[in-house]
């Protein structure tokens, strides 16, 4: 199976560590967002991931010089400019040829982090394929829906309703989209890929009124790790088992000094934590350096924390 992985966003939300490094290529754990993504589908039964590229393609070709990722094989689809997300999907799908076969693929914002099993979204999406589905979409509750793509349905899953990031008081419904969604090949029809489109703002609320939207919700385990406490929040969840998943909390690598504090923290390959250094709540990048007597806590450091400097709440760009 085919999936299509939209990971060509500015990332506005994370500067400045996104001037850096894109997105989808930040810190989860000892991995990266994207390589969890791909572990995620290919325990879903993907086989093939067209990443849909945009903002800075050059550092996912050079992540992946052998052009796969935890097994799945990746093709890239560079963009010219911006095709927003269903501009997006339509013009990676067609440079694999997903328009001209039968069967339907996945489709994932890269900035998701679930436990989600694929394999039920896609046999929620076969099972209402007879009720004339083209695309069955992950939902998610939330607390507060009003930044988000909220959606209402009947019992059966089909989509009623669409409505994104809606006024307080217009809708009843908080399961949002959660970003995975299973279309058809033939949804591609609606999705030309030549100008931008936005499959949230116009392509599901037209597949709504094709009554061809479908829904599964699940309370596994989300995060739209696109913002900063987000982000963080998503790394500290993984190393305290509060997912499915796992990870070091400390890359064997790294060197700590035996008089350092590391707490709740993730700490990359070759980082190196001074003495007297307090570590509390962080992401510390691969080869940073944080100074003797150096205080990081709520803060993702990719970069270096000069000796003694104090940081909270902080995003640090590596140099
Ligand atoms: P912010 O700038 O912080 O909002 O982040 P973002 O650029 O990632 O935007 P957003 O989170 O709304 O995008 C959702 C998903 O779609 C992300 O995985 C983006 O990488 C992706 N995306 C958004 N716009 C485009 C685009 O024009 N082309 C491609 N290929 N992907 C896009």
């Amino acid at each position: 199976m085919f999936a299509v992985v939209l990971v060509g966003g500015f990332g506005t939300r994370l500067r400045p560590l996104t001037n850096a490094v894109p997105k989808p290529l930040l810190p989860l754990g000892q991995r990266t967002i994207l390589e969890w993504m791909m572990v995620h589908l290919a325990r879903g039964g993907v086989t093939d991931a067209v990443l849909a590229l945009g903002f800075k393609p050059e550092p996912f070709l050079a992540a992946f010089p052998d052009r796969t990722c935890a097994g799945v094989r990746l093709h890239f689809a560079i963009e010219d400019a911006p095709l927003d997300t269903a501009g997006a999907i339509g013009f990676a799908a067609r440079s694999v040829g997903l328009h001209e076969r039968t069967e339907p693929f996945v489709v994932a914002n890269g900035d998701i982090v679930t436990d989600l099993r694929i394999a039920d979204l896609v046999a929620a999406h076969r099972r209402h394929r007879t009720d004339g589905a083209l695309a069955t979409i992950h939902l998610t509750p939330v607390v507060d829906p009003s930044q988000y793509g909220v959606v209402e349905t009947q019992p059966d899953g089909r989509v009623t309703g669409f409505v994104e990031k809606p006024a307080p008081g217009t809708t009843a419904s908080r399961h949002v989209n959660a970003g995975t969604y299973v279309l058809e090949a033939s949804s591609l029809d609606v999705m030309p890929g030549d100008a931008p489109l936005s499959i949230e703002r116009v392509t599901f609320p037209h597949l709504v009124q094709q009554q061809a939207l479908f829904a599964l919700a699940t309370d596994d385990y989300w995060l739209d790790a696109g913002r900063p406490d987000s982000y963080l929040r998503a790394n500290l969840d993984l190393i305290n088992g509060r997912r499915n998943d796992r990870d070091d909390a400390v890359h064997s690598s790294a060197v700590l000094d035996h008089e350092c504090e590391v707490r709740d923290s993730v700490v990359g390959a070759g980082a190196r934590i001074g003495k007297g250094a307090r570590v509390i709540g962080s992401v510390i990048g691969p080869r940073a350096v944080i100074g003797d007597s150096a205080v990081v806590e709520g803060s993702v450091a990719l970069g270096d924390v000069a000796a003694s400097q104090v940081v909270r709440d902080a995003l640090i760009a590596p140099a």
